[in-house]
């Protein structure tokens, strides 16, 4: 059924890689929806990824921490949130090895916090209200080198911390329609690739080191397997279920198309080095083996059949065009990218927003 009448929506880690996609999408596509957008500006977040939408009219920035429960009160209460897609998270595999505790702060009592915030100010009456999370293939765990797939129905089976807090908030999403009735819906995908992603990951790193012509550090022998999409079909996707999603269900979104990293990182030297108009093989010596990641998953692949015959979603670009695409932006948005290297991102809030 859709659900058009839930129309004050509160967007969360909107400055984020995928959640500047998303806002993007609803920003331009509802105008008569108020989309709120919360993000306390980590390191991750940026608003610059959001500059083309930032003046509209049906578009609002809070800078605010999800952890902050009286925050969070307040945002439901001044703009009358009757929706909520949450992607505000910490979601960097390998930070959070070193750094678990903030995974569990942000990720799981972040999602309590924003969980309670929406049972107190909703008070019991569900009609017309959804809290949608967004989350990942990484919760059920990793798969062998099989053609087994990850369904709805997968055990869940973290190994890092970040998976683990992911897997987590999960739970506390489902016990809150389960105790008190909350009308949910959760999702969860497959890695994420395009314009915008923090190069801490390896795409955006992998294109920026090689038009750098640094060392491209490939954990172990590069033989790990992730299945990718592109993060506008993840947002089409967020659209689709939050719109005609089933109340306490899950989906899985995921493109069919799994690649090794070693496989996939040639493509992305073979990308750079065409597009910036080097002769073949210019880059290929950049590849550096180094030391694994600790507990690294062998391999994610998502089953997204239910997605498909019950929402009729299906990716709409293949890999191929979607990888050039966005090689092709990150070169073009050379200056995006150094601002991030630079530090100087995080200015931006300031003019923007505190000078206003
Ligand atoms: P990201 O790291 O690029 O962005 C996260 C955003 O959340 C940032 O803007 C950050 O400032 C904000 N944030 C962090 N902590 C916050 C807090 N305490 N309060 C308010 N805002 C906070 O992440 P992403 O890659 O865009 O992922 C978004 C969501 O999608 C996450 O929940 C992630 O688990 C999930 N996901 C990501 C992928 C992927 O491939 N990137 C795949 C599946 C699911
Ligand atoms: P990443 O983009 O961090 O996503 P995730 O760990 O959530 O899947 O990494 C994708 C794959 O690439 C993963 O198997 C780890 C590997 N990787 C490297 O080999 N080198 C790197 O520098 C990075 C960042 C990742």
């Amino acid at each position: 059924m859709k659900k058009t009448h839930i129309k004050h929506i509160l967007i969360t880690g909107g400055a984020g890689f995928i959640g500047s996609h998303v806002v993007r999408l609803f920003v331009n596509k509802y105008p008569d929806y108020l989309i709120v957008n919360l993000d306390n500006l980590t390191y991750a977040g940026n608003l610059a990824n959001l500059k083309d939408v930032d003046q509209a009219e049906n578009y609002k920035f809070v800078k605010a921490d999800i952890c902050d429960y009286e925050s969070m009160l307040e945002v439901f209460r001044e703009y009358s949130i009757d929706g909520v897609i949450h992607l505000a998270a910490e979601s960097h595999v390998d930070r959070s090895i070193k750094d678990p505790f903030t995974f569990a702060q942000t990720n799981v009592m972040g999602t309590l916090s924003l969980l309670q915030a929406a049972r107190e100010s909703w008070s019991g009456d569900w009609a017309d209200k959804l809290f949608y999370h967004v989350s990942t293939d990484e919760v059920y765990g990793a798969l062998e080198f099989d053609d087994s797939l990850f369904t709805e129905t997968t055990s869940y089976d973290p190994h890092s911390p970040y998976s683990a807090s992911k897997a987590s908030s999960d739970h506390f999403v489902r016990a809150y329609y389960d105790t008190y009735g909350m009308p949910i819906v959760i999702s969860n995908c497959s890695n994420n690739y395009g314009p915008y992603q923090f190069p801490e990951k390896l795409i955006p790193l992998f294109i920026n080191n090689i038009r750098h012509g640094k060392s491209l550090p490939v954990y172990g022998k590069g033989e790990n397997i992730r299945d990718w999409l592109y993060v506008i079909d993840h947002a089409r996707a967020i659209d689709l279920v939050f719109h005609e999603g089933k109340v306490r269900e899950t989906y899985n979104i995921g493109g069919f198309n799994e690649w090794k990293n070693i496989d996939l990182i040639k493509v992305i030297i073979k990308t750079v080095d065409k597009q910036l108009g080097n002769p073949p093989g210019t880059s290929d010596h950049l590849i550096t083996y180094v030391t694994d990641r600790a507990g690294h998953d062998l391999r994610y692949a998502i089953d997204s059949t239910k997605i498909k015959n019950e929402l009729g979603w299906e990716p709409s670009l293949q890999f191929e065009e979607g990888i050039a695409k966005t090689v092709a932006w990150y070169l073009e948005n050379q200056e995006w990218m150094d601002q991030i290297t630079s530090g100087a991102y995080e200015e931006y809030y300031q003019e923007m927003y505190l000078k206003r």
